[in-house]
């Protein structure tokens, strides 16, 4: 049984406008628990768009949405998100920074009972398993469960939130370029980590990247989309034998054209 089915979906801007825009023209996807799908593209192809489509950020023009089974086409994002996590980009905006790190890690544990968590604070109990959490990450923050999330660096930030949005094994994960504003190092770090939890907790992953490396490194599928269409799809087999040049080839046969995205070119 499949953990998300994407059936046919379209994503239309604008609709009827002079500037209607086709993000996502048809997309049928399917992924298997464990499944961790990359996904790749120039700019503008649909990527985020995909996945604010799949998180219920976006409402869907045509098409069906299915986790584990249920049909959450129409279901808002506050219902799904009991059941899908994501990481943005800006290593901001997953934490509260005026909170601290237990804080945090409390609120993400508890999201269900989330207004108890302001009359009792952080459950002693829990912290020992905060504390375990943290000690994995292997960044030093197990010393600092008291600091203000805000006086972290980006990418503790960032580590904090992956552990976030994996303290309770979600039906899926969304990373959306989640390492693309951190420095080449620490980038490495928390791919590294991503990777780790994925694996440990077998989570469903769906992982937007502009780095190639990473792209090829990481998961056991991989698409990239073109003008809101799947122009290359690879599977577990396929992507193991894979490089970038050869990609960058498949990619150009498939579509016509070479693969522009900003982000791409500068790193
Ligand atoms: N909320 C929106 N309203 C109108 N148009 C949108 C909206 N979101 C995205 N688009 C348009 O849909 C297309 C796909 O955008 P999307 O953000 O999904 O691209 P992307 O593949 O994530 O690109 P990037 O690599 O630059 O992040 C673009 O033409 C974009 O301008
Ligand atoms: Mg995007």
């Amino acid at each position: 049984m499949p953990v998300l089915e994407v059936k046919k979906l379209q994503q239309i801007f604008e609709q009827g406008t002079p500037n209607e825009n086709h993000a996502l023209k048809s997309i049928d996807l399917s992924l298997n628990e464990g499944d961790f799908m990359v996904i790749i593209g120039g700019n503008g192809a649909g990527k985020s768009t995909l996945l604010n489509s799949i998180a219920g950020s976006l409402p869907v023009s045509r098409g069906q949405i299915k986790i584990n089974s249920q049909n959450v086409t129409y279901q808002n994002v506050a219902k799904r998100s009991r059941l899908i996590s994501r990481v943005f980009q800006d290593p901001k905006s997953g934490t509260a920074p005026l909170l601290t790190v237990e804080e945090n890690l409390s609120l993400a544990l508890h999201r269900v009972e989330w207004r108890n968590f302001w009359r009792t604070g952080v459950k002693k109990s829990d912290q020992a398993l905060f504390r375990e959490k943290l000690a994995q990450l292997g960044l030093g923050l197990e010393d600092r469960l008291t600091t203000e999330i805000g006086l972290l660096s980006g990418g503790q930030r960032q580590a904090i939130t992956l552990l976030m949005a994996t303290i309770e094994t979600p039906s899926l994960l969304l990373l959306d370029e989640h390492t693309a504003a951190l420095d080449p190092k620490t980038s490495a770090t928390v791919m590294e980590l991503t990777d780790k939890l994925v694996k440990a907790q077998n989570i469903t992953t769906l992982m937007i990247t502009h780095n190639m490396d990473d792209a090829i490194k990481y998961g056991n599928r991989l698409i990239m989309l073109d003008h809101g269409q799947i122009a290359v799809e690879l599977n577990a087999a396929e992507k193991k034998g894979m490089t970038v040049p050869k990609l960058m080839q498949l990619f150009k046969e498939r579509s016509g054209k070479e693969l522009n995205n900003d982000a791409m070119l500068l790193g």
